[in-house]
């Protein structure tokens, strides 16, 4: 089925800007680096999480749902973005957010995100990390129908098929940008988490027949296991837009950079944030952006692309959890 086809609800600022970093390739004596600003979505913080809920949200309407339910870390930009969709279509929001090992415990449970979330009115439901999270959501899923309610439950990170349709958009809006701007990018550069960001953006690419080459940063995982976490999602989306599925063989799942695990900035990341703060004023986040960004970073040193090479970096929010992190800031 064609993108367009699909329900949808109006949430985000579109297009997001598309901007060069020229402090930042002068200063790594590198590639033109490029970002595409989905820091910049608009809804309540922004970030990549508000493209997805456009389609899932759209979804959710369509099938008469009056309660949102969705999961993830305590920090989740997702929930925080999921929550305020929510309040912005005047639906009720549930979310079930769990304790991330090794994190740090002062502000981390009370500030950033969840903060937010309590802000814009959704019920937080604190669970142990013992894998039970999932179980409990569709409890209570469970419950609210009982109840008579009709909830819809967002998959972790909003990351279907139908959410991916999200950066597949995003895919074909930045193509159109690059072409305005006279760009021909030789590299895409993002994070990648719960995979559909990832799945969109390839799915948008087939769409256009662009080969531009895309290298995910894995923010929590081994090649291995991301590729298993992305495979089905791949599969939904490219089966709702009948494209071909590409080989996974061909994505690019980078493992290098993802240590110590999800939610723990490395050096690596700390010096990326600090780095794009003073040189472009772009604030980073601890979890996502700032890891794909040391990954390019370190690329950059090892001399993976010459100056001439165009580098876009897709920036995908989550600075809110920046608040988060302030002892190791
Ligand atoms: C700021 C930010 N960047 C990137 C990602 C990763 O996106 P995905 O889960 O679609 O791989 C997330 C997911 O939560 C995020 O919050």
């Amino acid at each position: 089925m064609p993108l367009s086809s699909f329900a949808r609800v109006q949430l985000a600022h579109l297009p997001t800007p598309l901007e060069p970093l020229t402090r930042l390739s002068q200063m790594l004596g590198g590639p033109r680096i490029y970002i595409k600003r989905d820091d910049c979505t608009g809804l309540a913080g922004g970030g990549n999480k508000t493209r997805k809920l456009e389609f899932l949200m759209g979804d959710a309407l369509e099938k008469a749902c009056d309660f949102i339910l969705t999961a993830g870390g305590l920090q989740s930009n997702h929930a925080r973005q999921t929550a305020a969709a929510a309040a912005k279509l005047g639906l009720d929001c549930e979310l079930f957010l769990e304790s991330v090992p090794g994190t740090p415990s002062s502000d981390y449970d009370r500030n950033g995100n969840l903060l937010l979330d309590r802000l814009l009115g959704a019920g937080v439901q604190r669970c142990p990390g013992d894998g039970s999270l999932l179980t409990r959501m569709e409890a209570r899923a469970e419950e609210l129908r009982r109840e008579g309610r009709t909830p819809y439950v967002v998959p972790v990170g909003g990351s279907s098929g139908i959410g991916a349709l999200g950066y597949a958009d995003c895919a074909l809006e930045l193509i159109k940008q690059c072409q305005a701007q006279e760009l021909e990018p030789d590299h895409i550069w993002m994070a990648t988490g719960s995979g559909g960001t990832q799945a969109g953006l390839l799915a948008g690419l087939a769409l256009a027949q662009s080969k531009v080459p895309l290298t995910g940063i894995n923010v929590s995982a081994t090649e291995e296991v991301q590729k298993a976490k992305l495979r089905p999602v791949l599969a939904e989306t490219f089966g709702l837009l009948g494209l071909a599925l590409p080989d996974l063989d061909d994505v690019i799942c980078d493992e290098n950079f993802y240590l110590p695990g999800y939610g723990i900035p490395n050096e690596g990341t700390l010096e990326a944030i600090r780095l794009l703060a003073v040189s472009e004023a772009i604030l980073l986040d601890p979890v996502y952006s700032g890891k794909a960004m040391a990954g390019l970073i370190a690329r950059i040193r090892e001399g993976a692309f010459s100056s001439r090479d165009t580098v876009v970096f897709l920036h995908s929010g989550g600075a809110a959890a920046l608040f988060a992190y302030e002892t190791l800031l």
